[in-house]
Formats: C-alpha cells, structure tokens, sequence
C-alpha cells in the first residue's frame, strides 16, 4: 500500500467510490450508443462478444486503472511518470496519460453535443412535440434540431456548464455529491421504464432480438465495434478510472470494488436495452438506425403509448443524469493535471471546458453547415465517435495493460491489490497476455489482415 495522499481529496467511503465510478460507467454508452451498435450488429452474437470482452479484456484493465490510480495518487499523466520513475523505468510512460487526455476531450465535444439532445428532449417531450406523430415525422423533428447549429449549441453549451459547475466544485463537495443523488435517481428511473416497456411494449420480440444468437450476422468490423464499445462504456482507456482510483481510501478492496462497478454496468446496459427495444417492437418501428436511434425512432413509439410524454421525459432526463455523471469524470483527469501545475480549480475546469466546448462546435457544424465534408462517407461527429472510442481507447488501454503488467513489479500490484496470491496470479496472467494479444488481434481482424492470410 503507498502511503502518498492526494491533493485533491478522497472519495468518503467504499460507497462514494462505487457510486461514482458507477456513474462513470453507466452513461451514453449504455443507453445511447450500446442499444444502436447492437441494433445495427445483428443483436444476440454482438452482445456474446461484447460480454466476452467485458470479462477477458474490460475489467482486468478496470482493476489495472484503479490499482495505478491508488498507488500512484495524482491525475493520470504524473500518475504514469511517478510509478514509472518509482520502478526506475523511462518517464516517456507519462505519454499514455497525454493520450488519455487527448481522447477524453475528443469523446466529451461529441458526448456533450449527444446530451444535448437528450436534454432538448426533456422540454419536447413534455410539451407534447412528438404526441402522436409518426415514425417519419420524428425522424423530421430530429433533423430540425441537428440542422440548427444555434439551437444545438444552446443545449450542449448548458450540458458543459452543468458539468464544469459540478467539477469547479472538487471531489468531496462536487463530484461526490453529485453521484450520491444522482446515481440512485438514475437506477429508480431506469426500474420505472423497465416496467413501463415490459407493460407497454413487445418484449417477446425484444428478447428474441437481443438474445438470439446469428454469427452469420457478425463482421470483424462488428466484433472491433463490440471491444471498443467494452472500452467506452467502463470508462477505460482515458485516465478516467485511474483518476477516481487515486481518490480512493486505502482500505477498500480494489478487486471486488472493480468487478461491482462492471456488474452493474452490464446489468444497465442489458436493462436499458429491455426499456428501448419492446417500445421500438410494439410500434413496428425500425432498430438499425445508428445513433439517431433514441431521438430519431423511440419518440414515435412514447408519442402513441399511454403516458407516453411521461415516461419519455423520463426517458430522456435518465439519459441525460447519465451523461452528466460521466461527462465529470471525462474532464476530471485533465482538470487534476491542471491543479497539480498549480492552477486553480475553477481556473483549469474553465480552460478545459472552453477547449470542449470549441470542438464540440466542430461537432455541431459537423451536422450541419459542414455536413458536405466527409471522409469515406463518415462526418466528423462519426469519426470522433469511431477514432475515439473504437481506436484510441482500445490503443490507451492496451498501453495500460503493458504498462501495469510488465512495467511495474508484482510486488507493488501485490501491495496494491492485497489479495489472495492465486486470484492476483490469475489476473495478473490475464493482463498480461490474453488482454494485449486480444486487443491487437481484433485490430488485425478489422484490418482484414487475418482474413485476407487464411
Ligand atoms: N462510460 C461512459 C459511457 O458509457 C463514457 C465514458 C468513456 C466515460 C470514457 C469516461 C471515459 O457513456
């Protein structure tokens, strides 16, 4: 166990840590973007890899994150640089923090332009907007809001300043507040819409859909979209776990904290797909529609389901309390680097919130008056949502394996982790072959490299 405190404060209690790290977890990915990709990937077989990648890949890099963190007690990018310089290894290591930081602010200018969205739904839905509209008309409404850069620009401008005013406020009495209320909030809605859809919906047809299992249906791209989606949804990759690790007591036990937070996560992301596809099924409506999936489709099906202005705000207020209690932990790492340079909170939550907010207009263009520039047929918006989480993430937490695994002794995990010897063996096996030569086989996979060798 090190003995370093942080500078920035420590989570209260075993609780505080889990709920925060849960809602890290727990956000657009498991309710917006985790519902589209299985939607579009063939639904049961994309789920059996994606949970296999949460088990083999995701988590023993979760516990790796939290293990650094803790030991090390600063914001990511001094958090590498210290260990690396404590096991007498090159500070070149810091770089992983770099990219981490580089990738957070990339996933954020579209995270916040997505809650946006998910915050303006919040008003229409309760003002009736989509009352018995038809699939096509929802479909127009949505392009109205993308095509209006001002508009959209209103709505994620608020979503950053809620962020920034929960950051700017630090650990104790920001961030952990914040979880505290609305974390369990987040669980009570999501219950409440999972009864709804049972009742309203065709779950029949839903769970057919999400568990039947057709691999012919799977494509390597498929198989890279359900890895980098195990990354974006425990928050892996950018620093984001490392940094709430280095906020935890040193009591708590790190295995069975990480293995909770995974848990959980894959619990919402199964339950959130149990609140969407029945409404989708019971309207007919279609499910291969990408990200516009929630804002384009489930509108039409609450606009004719009873209550369902109701529950489609609270539809889209769960969305949006599950955006914001990961979008604080997207910036966090880069706002503690800011502090430990010697800039004050609010200052450094200002600076980095003023960078996102500027590429997040980058976004917002993206859609609209710079629609016409493509690159192979992607926008900007879908190249920052594929870069960031389907290249970057999978390539910051590779190097986060190789890092914890081989660079740092057994003896300081073993410090860190005080488990039972057999357990830490078996993880630690783990993290060091089957977690780095998965990563780089999928990637060889999407390449193509492998199928064009057989
Ligand atoms: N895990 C969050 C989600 O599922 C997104 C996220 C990615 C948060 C990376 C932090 C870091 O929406």
């Amino acid at each position: 166990m090190s003995e370093r405190k942080s500078i920035h404060g420590e989570w209260s209690s075993g609780m505080a840590f889990f709920l925060a790290a849960t809602g890290s977890a727990i956000g657009l990915g498991n309710i917006w973007r985790f519902p589209y990709l299985a939607g579009e990937n063939g639904g049961g077989a994309f789920m059996l890899v994606y949970l296999a990648c949460i088990v083999l890949i995701a988590l023993p890099i979760l516990i790796a994150e939290i293990t650094l963190g803790r030991r090390g007690r600063e914001s990511p990018l001094n958090t590498f640089r210290r260990l690396a310089l404590d096991e007498g290894r090159s500070r070149a290591w810091a770089g992983v923090g770099f990219i981490g930081m580089l990738s957070g602010i990339i996933i954020l200018s579209f995270y916040s332009v997505v809650a946006g969205w998910s915050l303006e739904y919040i008003w229409l839905s309760l003002r009736g907007a989509y009352q018995g509209a038809s699939a096509d008309r929802t479909d127009q409404l949505f392009s109205m809001l993308t095509s209006s850069p001002w508009q959209q620009m209103f709505w994620y401008t608020l979503f950053l300043a809620l962020t920034l005013i929960i950051v700017a406020r630090g650990v104790r009495k920001g961030l952990e507040r914040a979880v505290w209320i609305m974390v369990p909030l987040l669980f009570v809605l999501l219950a409440m819409l999972v009864a709804y859809a049972l009742v309203v919906g065709d779950a029949h047809a839903a769970i057919v859909y999400l568990y039947s299992v057709d691999f012919s249906r799977l494509s390597g791209h498929a198989v890279l979209l359900a890895m980098g989606h195990s990354f974006f949804t425990l928050s892996l990759g950018i620093g984001a776990m490392i940094v709430y690790g280095a906020y935890m007591p040193n009591r708590l036990s790190i295995m069975r904290a990480a293995i909770s937070v995974a848990v959980a996560d894959t619990v919402v992301a199964v339950l959130a797909g149990l609140a969407i596809f029945p409404l989708l099924f019971a309207r007919h409506l279609p499910v291969a529609q990408g990200p516009k999936l929630i804002f384009a489709s489930l509108p039409a099906a609450f606009g004719s389901l009873p209550f369902g202005f109701l529950f489609g705000a609270a539809f889209f207020a769960l969305l949006t309390l599950a955006a914001w209690t990961s979008a604080i932990s997207i910036i966090e790492p880069v706002v503690s680097w800011l502090v430990e340079l010697g800039w004050s909170r609010p200052r450094s939550v200002l600076a980095v919130g003023s960078v996102v907010w500027m590429s997040s207009m980058l976004i917002d263009f993206s859609l609209n008056v710079w629609s016409g520039i493509t690159w192979q047929g992607r926008t900007l918006f879908d190249l920052f949502n594929f870069v960031s989480s389907d290249i970057m993430l999978p390539l910051g937490g590779l190097l986060i394996a190789l890092f914890a695994g081989w660079v740092i002794s057994e003896r300081s995990l073993r410090q860190e982790l005080r488990m039972n010897r057999g357990a830490l063996r078996l993880w630690l096996w783990v993290l060091r072959y089957v977690t780095p030569v998965g990563v780089l086989l999928i990637f060889l996979n999407a390449l193509g490299l492998i199928r064009g060798a057989l």
